[in-house]
């Protein structure tokens, strides 16, 4: 729905975003500055040169948010093209437009913001050109470099982006280290900023005077990822990971960079429903979105975590046939549309991560018979989901790319599950001279590699859900086949780990931090939550906390991870997970400690219900909460699920209680949630 179009309205604010001219001379201290505003004139952005270098900075009420940091960059050859600066022109814009989300967590988002655009030319020979645009938000600012078409630059190379956020205080920060063995797959850990070393993004803080920022990047795509290097007490610098050959980017003019994003907010919850990202990225290319369908799904999952079974051939093999089936059984019985099978196709075999390029990823195993398998599924109304794990060797996969998945095309898979399990520096890429060289998965190398298979994908008619992916940025918006991805410590952690799993905070602080890049396949809803198999692990939850997770962290295909005989004992709990959808009309945060707890409200985007999840972390808590959200003058019924009296994650993690009650917009709950505990709701509209 589009409500009004890019425009050049005269708003009263821009009375205020005036160009405040200083000085023209090129050298001198402050050169100009140059002022932008968000819509509500709260949130301001000033550029100015300094000796001809290009600084910025931002203020919120008139208080300084990031102190002047430093903007460019340094190139590889001519290193000079991009010094001593002066402002060529600028540009101000306003745009304001509701757009529709193919799926999503919120139906229509508003994208209003004023843009400034700064161009620079510089002083040497031939003169290098480089413009600077900002864009301002209610909810944060956007900005990014673009590198115009020049005399003298074609392919060139980026050793280091000079952009800094120069924090105007000593926030707390939940981050997780950069250059890591495991990717992004750590616990955060929660410190003031002074503390931190180089990080991830998104990189959350909370300031002293109860202010929630949030530094990242929106579509980022054919360059690198950035992340965030503290310099100085609390100020950071971009920090991008490089190549094998430490070049960080290789591009060429014209280009544009991936924007650079702070997201503002008064409460931790305003973060979660900021779309600055999304509202970042490009509008659909896809022109046929008819196939993209959110859904839930099952799969030969979990008992291969659990050891129960093996991706690779052997008497406890988990793809077969009969198991496929038995799956299905169960998917087609409880209204899931989709059931995940791995270990299908060759190659598990021996140490498939080291031996990723043995994948084949068109050739079952000889116990699998695809075609029987997606004759029966689709004879009972569900879809196979597949499964392509690469082990890290990229190039094996895009070899294969077209063909495997047209090979699930003739089999009727519409959705596919990537997987990318190497460590450190483990993408394999084969350089100009033949040598193998080991690439970062978050670097330009792999992050092309992830865009071509969403795109290679979309041609197919394929979604898909990537793990070990690249951090997620946003750019499902412009290639909504892209539907989820891990990226962080998912459930798979509980089954195994060696340092005890995902301990409660965990899930309060994903939907902070990992889940404000977008949507996570965490895959919850695991039941069983002590398991024999595995004396040494459990997962850290009530069964109540389970439930919630499907509201609480937002995928849009999203599995029902545990075993369909965990599911087939519980039959009362499990029917919230048959009733919970995957595709929202709305989202509300209604209450949110980040680290703490969370309760997030969303309203079924196919029918007037709402549901509910709230999760707390090792600490039992009451929450009032006022049903302000529900729609006017309706009533409905809520299906309560929630902790037992004495329910605690530790002692007591399976009692649940499941209760109705009438309730309408002016009813208040008092929400009692166990330590480690949570609770899941469903407001079905009378
Ligand atoms: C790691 C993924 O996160 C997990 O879901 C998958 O089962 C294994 N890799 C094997 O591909």
């Amino acid at each position: 729905m589009k409500m009004s179009g890019h425009s050049k309205k005269s708003l009263p604010m821009w009375i205020l975003a005036a160009v405040i001219l200083i000085g023209s001379a090129i050298r001198e201290a402050t050169a100009q500055v140059t002022t932008v505003f968000s819509p509500d004139s709260i949130i301001q952005v000033s550029f100015k040169l300094v000796d001809g270098q290009p600084f910025y900075n931002i203020t919120r009420f008139n208080r300084e948010l990031i102190n002047d940091s430093r903007l460019g960059f340094v190139l590889k050859e001519k290193p000079e093209r991009f010094s001593g600066f002066t402002v060529a022109s600028t540009g101000q814009n306003t745009f304001d437009e509701t757009w529709t989300q193919v799926w999503g967590e919120k139906k229509d988002i508003r994208n209003h913001y004023n843009e400034l655009t700064i161009r620079l030319a510089g002083t040497s020979s031939p003169s290098g050109r480089l413009d600077i645009v900002f864009r301002v938000y209610d909810d944060g600012v956007g900005f990014r470099y673009e590198i115009p078409e020049q005399s003298g630059l074609g392919a060139f190379e980026i050793m280091d982006e000079l952009t800094e956020f120069n924090l105007a205080g000593d926030h707390k920060a939940w981050w997780q280290k950069a250059y890591q063995w495991n990717r992004y797959e750590y616990l955060y850990r929660a410190t003031p900023v002074s503390q931190i070393d180089t990080v991830h993004t998104p990189l959350t803080m909370e300031t002293a005077d109860g202010l929630f920022l949030s530094i990242h990047e929106a579509a980022l795509n054919d360059y690198t990822s950035m992340t965030l290097e503290r310099r100085g007490e609390y100020k950071l610098k971009a920090n991008l990971i490089p190549w094998s050959d430490g070049v960080k980017v290789k591009t060429r003019a014209p280009m544009k960079t991936p924007w650079r994003t702070l997201q503002i907010a008064q409460n931790a919850g305003e973060l979660i429903t900021s779309y600055l990202i999304l509202n970042l990225n490009e509008p659909n290319k896809l022109a046929d979105v008819s196939w993209i369908r959110p859904g839930k799904y099952v799969g030969i999952w979990w008992e291969m975590h659990l050891g129960k079974s093996t991706w690779g051939s052997g008497p406890t093999h988990g793809a077969t046939t009969a198991n496929a089936k038995r799956y299905i059984d169960f998917a087609a019985k409880h209204g899931i549309g989709g059931v995940l099978v791995e270990g299908w196709n060759l190659g598990w075999d021996n140490d498939w991560i080291k031996y990723g390029d043995r994948f084949k990823f068109t050739k079952p195993y000889p116990d699998f018979n695809i075609g029987e398998v997606t004759r029966y599924a689709a004879s009972k109304g569900v879809a196979l989901i597949g499964h392509n794990e690469t082990g890290g060797a990229v190039l094996n996969y895009e070899r294969q790319l077209e063909d495997a998945f047209k090979f699930y095309n003739k089999y009727g898979v519409h959705a596919v599950k990537t997987g990318y399990v190497n460590y450190g520096r483990g993408i394999k890429r084969i350089d100009e001279n033949g040598r193998e060289q080991g690439e970062y998965h978050h670097g330009q190398f792999t992050i092309r590699h992830y865009q071509k298979v969403v795109e290679t994908a979309a041609k197919s008619k394929i979604m898909i859900d990537a793990h070990e992916p690249i951090k997620d940025t946003g750019i499902r918006r412009t290639y909504p086949n892209m539907m989820t991805r891990e990226g962080s410590r998912g459930q798979e952690y509980n089954a195994w780990s060696e340092d005890g799993g995902n301990p409660p905070e965990h899930e309060t602080i994903l939907p902070f931090t990992r889940l404000l890049g977008g949507p996570m396949d965490y895959t919850p809803g695991i039941f069983g939550l002590l398991y024999k198999e595995r004396p040494n692990n459990r997962v850290n939850t009530t069964l109540a906390k389970q439930l919630a997770l499907y509201v609480v962290l937002y995928s849009p295909l999203n599995m029902a991870a545990d075993l369909p005989e965990n599911y087939e004992a519980n039959p009362a709990p499990f029917k919230f997970i048959e009733d919970v959808p995957v595709d929202w009309e709305d989202t509300r945060v209604l209450h949110g400690r980040i680290g703490d707890y969370v309760t997030i409200a969303r309203k079924d985007r196919n029918s007037q219900d709402w549901y509910l999840g709230s999760i707390t972390d090792e600490n039992g808590r009451a929450l009032e909460t006022p049903l302000y959200f529900l729609d006017r003058g309706k009533t409905y019924i809520a299906e309560i699920y929630r902790d037992g009296d004495r329910a605690d994650w530790k002692t007591n993690p399976y009692e649940i209680k499941i209760e109705q009650r009438k309730v309408d917009q002016s009813s208040v709950l008092l929400l009692r949630l166990a330590p480690g505990g949570g609770q899941a709701i469903r407001f079905m509209a009378l």
